[in-house]
């Protein structure tokens, strides 16, 4: 996920450019550039590092001109380097181009356009539009960016200018965020409102596969045909700070509902429900070392621990492999068995956790591969590990973690999907309708976050009780744990997540009317069994709340409230059970009133043993 950004008007560009992007900051922070154009050349600067870096090197020598465009990146092709940010441009630096997005189908327009004699100076997917539109230039910016934008697969915002026509900006979307911002004598182009919001209010928002063409005093939108598109202005009610969370209250809650974008731009590329294929590129291990592997070990701290719990019984029961599961910071001080039949599989949002890294590296040097599923490009995770799988969730900004538990979730299901086809473990039909089913999940997420008026309800019941019990069995229990941290790390209440079949063994004892237990009672093979324990919770005056299937009539009459959630295979449940856990917390935190997104004791990324 990065932040783009255009001017066009009579004021000086620049300071505009610097100042929005510091509002898009929050989108990524590896590096950050402008270009400014003046008398028909374009002046690109640009730096790894945060906007503060670029500042401190154009603080003395600032690019003049009325016209820019500006970025800050989240890297995804590409390492943060200063040659990987962005701008990016053409080969005759006559058209330069700012990308919000991933493009899918780069390498092999890359391969093609070098054929051709372009000149790559960047390893990023952006650099391929930026020479497209190049090829595809014969006096019209706007034709040459539609004809390129229909061309590319994936997703993108483009912000694009070009010398040969210095009264303009012409900008193209498909999937990833863009709006215009409509001034008095000048105009913006931006990821977010937010970052213009101090000179306008009225915006104009860019469908997918439409193109903008921006001047000081107009603006018009078209379909990549050239077919004219009209659009409603928008009046923005926000204020500026609100803007930067989207208009949510919380990033926690932005980044709930980001959850179904998230998910798919995980899955983008990989996984085809047509064929029942998982591809994994970045995995780099041969077949012959799947086949080979004896063990696999994962490695993994806090939330992202949790999503290694679920991904233990997915792998178990579809590649019928051994899967051991390490808090990173116990593994260090044992002994674990690590050797070279082991593939170490290391979860990390951050890729920088420290007992996570020291991790990383004993299973390395114990001979196992290391595999890191992160979020973050370039982190040490990343760099330190044999194969990467990245989570494609954008930045995390909220302490307690949500979407990179989902799409953590994600990669590891396609993980096991992968593993399974080599080993010849799942039968290919099988494996078509585990994909077609995982492909269902962001829609099924958006059902969820559509309407959680029950989650809402359930919120403003018990968040004066005196705790909460997360009760669940076979792969639900890693849900219930990731609950119960939810809850704990956001609204600092006494919660705790248990296997339902062990309630009896001492946590059972804690049950009172003060006490409220949330059962996972989705449709499973234990879900009778479930049903028990909540007799048994009701029979000693405890409230129970569960999260059931959507149709499930019966359930109405065990628990005090039911939340449904859409129907899925069991084993992908826990994607769908996270969101209303993750609401809940939110909204019993909200009716508390701890700092939701910096909670306190607690850090983002933890770097310390
Ligand atoms: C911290 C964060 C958690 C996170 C854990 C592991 O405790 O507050 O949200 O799950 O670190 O972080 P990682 O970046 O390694 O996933």
């Amino acid at each position: 996920m990065c932040g783009i950004i255009g001017y066009i008007g009579k004021r000086e560009a620049c300071p505009i450019l610097i100042e929005g992007l510091g509002k898009l900051e929050y989108r990524g922070y590896d590096s950050a550039g402008v270009a400014v154009m003046n008398s028909g050349k374009t002046d690109v600067r640009k730096c790894m590092g945060k906007l503060r870096a670029l500042e401190d090197a154009i603080r003395n020598d600032i690019p003049r001109g009325s016209l820019g465009i500006g970025h800050t990146r989240w890297a995804t092709h590409g390492g943060p380097s200063d040659a990987n940010s962005h701008p990016h441009t053409d080969c005759a630096g006559n058209i330069t181009v700012v990308h919000n997005g991933i493009i899918e189908n780069y390498m092999e327009l890359k391969e093609a356009l070098t054929a051709e004699g372009h000149t790559f100076v960047s390893e990023t997917d952006t650099e391929v539009a930026a020479h497209l539109i190049e090829k595809f230039y014969d006096g019209n910016i706007s034709e040459a960016v539609c004809r390129a934008a229909k061309m590319l697969q994936g997703s993108f915002a483009l912000v694009v200018i070009c010398n040969g026509e210095p009264d303009r900006i012409v900008a193209a979307r498909r999937y990833s965020p863009l709006v215009v911002g409509l001034g008095k004598g000048e105009n913006f182009l931006s990821s977010d409102v937010g970052s213009f919001l101090s000179y306008t209010r009225d915006a104009v928002y860019i469908d997918d596969d439409t193109a903008v063409t921006v001047t000081a005093d107009s603006y018009s939108v078209t379909d990549f045909d050239g077919n004219p598109i009209r659009k409603e202005v928008h009046k923005i009610e926000w204020d500026a700070s609100m803007a930067e969370r989207g208009g949510y209250e919380h990033f926690m809650l932005k980044e709930i509902h980001e959850q179904p974008r998230a998910l798919r731009e995980t899955m983008r590329g990989r996984l085809s429900p047509d064929s029942g294929n998982v591809e994994l590129p970045g995995l780099n291990l041969s077949d012959e070392y799947i086949k080979s592997v004896d063990r696999i070990r994962m490695i993994a701290c806090g939330t992202a621990y949790h999503a290694s719990m679920a991904a233990k019984y997915a792998i178990e029961s579809l590649c019928k492999i051994h899967v051991d599961i390490d808090f990173a910071s116990e593994l260090r001080y044992r002994e674990p068995l690590i050797d070279e039949r082991t593939l170490a599989v290391v979860i990390s949002q951050s890729g920088e956790t420290l007992d996570t890294i020291v991790g990383l590296r004993e299973a390395k040097e114990n001979g196992a591969k290391v595999v890191s599923i992160t979020n973050v490009v370039g982190s040490m995770a990343a760099r330190e590990a044999d194969g990467v799988l990245y989570t494609y969730a954008g930045p995390e900004i909220a302490v307690a973690s949500t979407k990179a538990y989902t799409t953590q979730l994600m990669v590891l299901y396609m993980l096991a999907l992968y593993i399974a086809r080599i080993r010849g473990t799942v039968a290919p039909e099988d494996a078509k309708k585990y994909c077609e089913e995982l492909w269902d999940l962001p829609e099924k997420a958006e059902i969820i976050l559509n309407d959680y008026k029950a989650v809402r309800e359930a919120a403003n019941r018990y968040y004066c009780f005196n705790g909460f019990l997360y009760m669940a069995r076979g792969i639900n229990l890693a849900s219930a744990l990731e609950g119960a941290l939810k809850i704990k790390e956001i609204s600092y209440m006494h919660a705790e997540g248990y296997a339902a079949g062990e309630m009896k063994h001492g946590p059972i004892a804690m049950i009172d009317p003060t006490f409220a237990t949330i059962a996972m009672c989705v449709k499973s093979k234990t879900y009778d069994k479930m049903l028990s324990n909540i007799r048994e919770v009701k029979a000693r005056a405890g409230e129970v709340i569960a999260i059931a299937t959507n149709g499930d009539e019966l359930i109405e009459s065990y628990a005090d409230k039911v939340i449904y959630i859409p129907e899925t295979l069991e084993v992908f449940s826990p994607v769908l059970v996270a969101i209303p856990l993750q609401l809940m917390a939110y909204q019993v935190a909200k009716n508390r009133g701890p700092a939701i997104d910096q909670p306190r004791n607690l850090a983002k990324t933890v770097t310390v043993e």
